[in-house]
């Protein structure tokens, strides 16, 4: 490991808290975060705006040489996404385009177009990186590895108060359904499925607050790279 950068791994289902958490987490230890779904989204939206049928695994991977999807912070820190120079930062957040997400990043093309540059952010600072894979293929060697999660009801309840936010009329049932699905979806694949890495730390988030669930995640971050006030 790189004795100045850090490198943490944050991998979960969908609803667990990963990107809150991470960000937080990131925040206070001066890291950089990188929330790797919104990648997986951005080409899900590419798809949807091209009409390619979610479970269309040649139109999709044709696609992507056409692709241009990067990321950067704005001037508030968060990461902003950009699909072919246009930001949809707003427009991958929808309910459908979870869908898609999930659907694309089944596709061993779309995981080896979008591995480089999840690696070059760990190669040059130190990140929390969130995602599904992070610890067991992104980053293997991260100093770092944590495995979030929650039960489905409790992710499906904090899923929906987002969506309410935003003024969005999904029900909890239609929010629990797709959480369903999309935990099926992201551990049944065969390419990088969702699991815990063999050395990540499991933390159940399902009984926790957002506060004692970063006060976790932050001590496990203090205990292995700042151990005894080293920071
Ligand atoms: O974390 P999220 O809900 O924004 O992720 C959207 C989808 O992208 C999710 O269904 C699984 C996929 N994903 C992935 O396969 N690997 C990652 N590292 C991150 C997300």
């Amino acid at each position: 490991m790189n004795n100045t950068l850090c490198s943490v791994a944050i991998d979960g289902p969908a609803g667990a808290g990963k990107s809150t958490i991470a960000k937080a987490a990131a925040k206070r230890f001066g890291f950089i975060y990188v929330d790797t779904g919104a990648i997986y989204r951005t080409v899900g939206l590419a798809a949807c705006r091209a009409g390619v049928a979610k479970d269309d695994v040649q139109g999709v991977t044709a696609l992507l040489p056409g692709l241009a999807v990067r990321f950067d912070y704005g001037p508030d820190g968060a990461q902003r996404m950009h699909l072919n120079g246009e930001d949809v930062s707003g427009l991958i957040r929808t309910p459908e385009i979870s869908l898609y997400a999930s659907a694309v990043s089944a596709i061993p093309e779309v995981r080896a177009f979008l591995l480089d540059m999840q690696r070059e952010m760990a190669r040059t600072m130190s990140v929390v990186m969130d995602g599904r894979d992070i610890g067991t293929v992104v980053l293997p060697d991260a100093g770092l590895k944590i495995f979030l999660t929650a039960s489905a009801e409790e992710r499906a309840k904090r899923r929906l108060a987002e969506l309410r936010e935003k003024g969005d009329p999904s029900t909890y049932e239609e929010v629990l359904a797709d959480m369903r699905l999309r935990d099926h979806n992201d551990e049944t694949r065969a390419a990088a499925p969702l699991k815990a890495a063999e050395d990540a730390v499991l933390v159940d988030t399902s009984s926790l607050t957002l506060e004692q669930s970063i006060d976790r995640v932050c001590a496990l971050v203090e205990e292995r790279f700042f151990p005894e006030g080293t920071k």
